[in-house]
């Protein structure tokens, strides 16, 4: 399923008032739509503890978490999302469904929604297939993305932004470095759109040619082939996975050569700011993107942005859920 513009992804994922009611994507939202997800979300924390309070908004409604490809984190903080929202969290388990005796898509999701179901979360290893999904549900149904190929991964992207906004301050301060595996990346994508669209001040990738997506020269990104040019004096450091399970052919010369070339080490990290803050999306391959010691060590809030995710997750599927009840 292609889309072929930021501005028909956005048609669909907003309704007549110009609000979320799929989210699906962060190209084409604007600065105030982004910041509403940021602001949302910080509401759920408390400003004094931290901690991510509950609240009743999805009181009485079902989401369905329809996962085909695999995910630790983004599954169980949805969970953890809606149950704090008081919503009835199914997670449907694909490989069990009728899709493996031929159901087709379109067939399970209709049925699922007979079954009262309210919102939709979706991973796929299909870029686009949220946005099919989302075209073919009724107007009573909300969809979020959570991943899909090397497209999209919107709410990660937010989570993130509410990470750099808490610990590194005004995106309008800030330069931002992505490192690695940008080509196969939907999270690259996702925060690279975000990031323009809130204000960053600069915004650099760092990565082999190899690694980098063909039309990456149009999206206006610094980029950089070396870590000491493109690590030097940047406020947010963000490492990405290598993702050996979208490789088409070998583009690396091997996980030794990329960790001695692209590896965020402790002295590669001296050339961004002290103040640096370290960011991983997770999973992380150890040795292969990161060292250790700078993944665990002080500069890093990577298990900051997953409990984010919980209060990022929160924003999303009640804004959503708003956005669906308003266009009734
Ligand atoms: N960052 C992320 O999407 O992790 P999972 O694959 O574990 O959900």
């Amino acid at each position: 399923m292609h889309f072929s513009s930021a501005h028909e992804a956005s048609r669909l994922q907003l309704n007549a008032q110009n609000r979320l009611r799929h989210f699906l994507t962060t190209e084409g939202l604007s600065r105030a739509q982004l910041t509403e997800i940021l602001d949302t979300a910080e509401g759920f924390i408390d400003p004094v503890s931290g901690v991510i309070r509950n609240s009743p908004l999805l009181a009485g409604r079902t989401v369905m978490n329809l996962f085909f490809e695999a995910s630790t984190r983004t599954r169980t903080t949805f969970e953890v999302a809606a149950k704090r929202l008081g919503a009835d969290v199914l997670n449907i388990d694909i490989s069990k469904s009728s899709t493996s005796k031929g159901e087709t898509l379109r067939d399970m999701l209709w049925n699922l929604e007979a079954m009262t179901a309210d919102i939709f979360v979706v991973r796929h290893g299909d870029s686009g297939a949220p946005h099919f999904i989302a075209s073919q549900v009724t107007s009573k149904v909300a969809v979020i993305n959570a991943g899909d190929g090397r497209h999209a991964h919107p709410t990660q992207a937010m989570l993130d932004m509410l990470t750099i906004r808490r610990h590194a301050g005004a995106f309008e301060n800030l330069s931002v470095a992505i490192i690695g595996d940008i080509r196969h990346s939907r999270v690259a994508r996702s925060e690279i759109h975000a990031l323009q669209t809130l204000g960053a001040k600069e915004i650099r990738v760092i990565a082999p040619r190899t690694l980098l997506p063909r039309d990456f020269d149009n999206l206006g990104i610094k980029v950089f082939e070396r870590m000491e040019e493109g690590l030097a004096d940047v406020d947010v450091a963000i490492a990405l996975r290598i993702q050996n399970e979208r490789m088409e052919s070998a583009l690396l010369p091997g996980a030794d050569e990329f960790y001695t070339l692209y590896g965020l080490t402790r002295d590669k990290l001296k050339y961004a700011k002290p103040t640096a803050i370290v960011m991983h999306p997770g999973p992380i391959n150890r040795g292969v993107e990161i060292e250790s010691e700078v993944a665990d060590g002080p500069q890093s809030v990577i298990l900051k942005q997953v409990n984010y995710g919980i209060a990022v997750r929160m924003a999303v599927l009640s804004l959503a859920m708003q956005g669906q009840l308003d266009q009734r």
